[in-house]
C-alpha cells in the first residue's frame, strides 16, 4: 500500500490506517475474536498504523489491540491517547498523564508508544505543561512521536514550541470539514493529519440505519446527522455519493476514504471496523484514484458536509 509521511520527525505509515474505538466503545456489542481477526487482516493487507486510547474501554481496548498486534509488533506503529475522564471531563494534569501512559505501555504490552497523543484539550492545564510531560516519555524512549487531538491552532503552535508535534488527529470526512481550518497551521509546522471517523461514524458506509435502529451501547442514535430533521437530507447526500462511487466500480466507503487521500498528501484516515470483509473493503480504497471531476462532483453533492453538527466522543 502507498506509504505516507506524517510530520517532519520521520513517522511513515500506510495511507490507510485502522481505528479500534469500536472494538470497545461507541458502536454497541463487539466480539473480541472478530475484532482481533479484523485487526490482523488489516496487517495482512498492508495496514501499518493502528489507533487506540485509554478511553476505549479504559484499558480494555489497548489490551485487545496490543494482543492482536503482538505477533507483528515490528511491522506496525500504534498510537494511543490520554486526557478524557470517565465522566467525559478532561484530565491532563501531569501526575495523571504519567499514570495513564504508564498503564498504556502495560496494556499494549509495548516498550514504546509510537504515537502518544493528548486526546482532548484540558483548559485547566497549560498545553506547555502537558507537552513537557509527553516529552519526558520521548526522552526516556517510551514514546516516539507526539500528537494532539481535538484542540485549536493556537494550542498546536504552543505545543510545537515545546517539542515537535508530528500528528494532529481530527475528525475529517466528506461530512465533517471543520478540521480544514487547521490546514494553515499544519502546513506551517509540517504536521500530518490523522483523519478520525473518516466514514462519518458509519453514515458514509452504505450500512447506515435510522437513529433508533441501533442496539444498546451504540452512541450514534443521538448524533445530529441521525436526528429525524436531518436524517433524510443526509441519506439523499449519500445516495448521490453512492451513485458516483458505483460509476467508478467502488463503494461509498471507498469513495469517502479516497476523497480524504486526495485532499492532502499527508492525510491518513483511520476507519474502524470489526469485520474482516469491511476492513478489506476499506483498505482497497487506497487504490481508488479520484479525478478532479470526481472531487468537484463530491463538492457539488455535499458543499457543507453532512447536515447537522458533529459530536465529540
Ligand atoms: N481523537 C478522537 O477524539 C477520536 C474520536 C472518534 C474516533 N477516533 C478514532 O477514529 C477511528 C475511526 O472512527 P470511528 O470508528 O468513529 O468511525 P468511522 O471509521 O467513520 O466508522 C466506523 C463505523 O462504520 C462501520 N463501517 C466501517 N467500515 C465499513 C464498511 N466498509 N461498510 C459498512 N460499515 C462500515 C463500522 O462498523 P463495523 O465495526 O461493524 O464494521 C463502524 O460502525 C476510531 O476507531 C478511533 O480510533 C478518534
Amino acid at each position: 500500500m502507498e506509504q505516507r509521511s506524517l510530520g517532519r520527525q520521520g513517522l511513515t505509515t500506510s495511507a490507510i490506517g485502522y481505528g479500534s474505538m469500536g472494538t470497545k466503545m461507541a458502536y454497541g456489542h463487539s466480539d473480541d475474536t472478530a475484532s482481533i481477526a479484523a485487526i490482523r487482516h488489516a496487517v495482512e493487507l498492508g495496514v501499518t498504523h493502528f489507533d487506540t486510547a485509554e478511553l476505549y474501554g479504559w484499558g480494555e481496548g489497548e489490551k485487545l489491540l496490543g494482543a492482536a498486534l503482538a505477533p507483528f509488533r515490528d511491522k506496525v506503529t500504534i498510537g494511543t491517547k490520554f486526557g478524557w475522564t470517565k465522566e467525559f471531563g478532561f484530565n491532563s494534569r501531569p501526575d495523571h498523564i504519567r499514570e495513564v501512559i504508564d498503564a498504556s505501555l502495560v496494556n499494549l504490552g509495548v516498550e514504546t508508544i509510537d504515537v502518544l497523543y493528548q486526546h482532548v484539550d484540558d483548559p485547566a492545564v497549560p498545553i506547555e505543561d502537558v507537552v513537557e510531560v509527553m516529552a519526558e516519555y520521548v526522552a526516556a524512549g517510551k514514546a516516539k512521536y507526539l500528537g494532539l487531538s481535538n484542540t485549536s491552532a493556537e494550542n498546536i503552535r504552543r505545543a510545537h514550541a515545546v517539542h515537535p508535534i508530528s500528528v494532529m488527529q481530527a475528525e475529517y470526512s466528506i461530512f465533517s470539514r471543520e478540521s480544514e481550518a487547521l490546514f494553515p497551521v499544519l502546513d506551517e509546522l509540517g504536521i500530518g493529519l490523522v483523519a478520525y471517523s473518516p466514514l462519518a461514524r458509519g453514515f458514509l458506509s452504505g450500512a447506515v440505519k435510522p437513529g433508533d435502529g441501533y442496539g444498546d451501547g451504540d452512541m450514534r442514535g443521538a448524533a445530529p446527522w441521525w436526528a429525524p430533521e436531518n436524517f433524510d437530507a443526509n441519506i439523499a447526500i449519500t445516495e448521490q455519493l453512492t451513485e458516483l462511487a458505483t460509476s467508478k466500480g467502488a463503494t461509498l466507503s471507498q469513495l469517502s476514504l479516497a476523497w480524504l487521500l486526495a485532499r492532502r498528501e499527508d492525510v491518513v484516515p483511520i476507519p474502524g471496523s470489526r469485520s474482516t470483509e469491511r476492513v478489506a473493503q476499506n483498505t482497497a480504497a487506497a487504490d481508488l484514484k479520484l479525478t478532479e471531476a470526481d472531487m468537484a462532483r463530491i463538492q457539488e453533492i455535499a458543499p457543507d458536509g453532512g447536515i447537522g453538527g458533529r459530536v465529540t466522543f
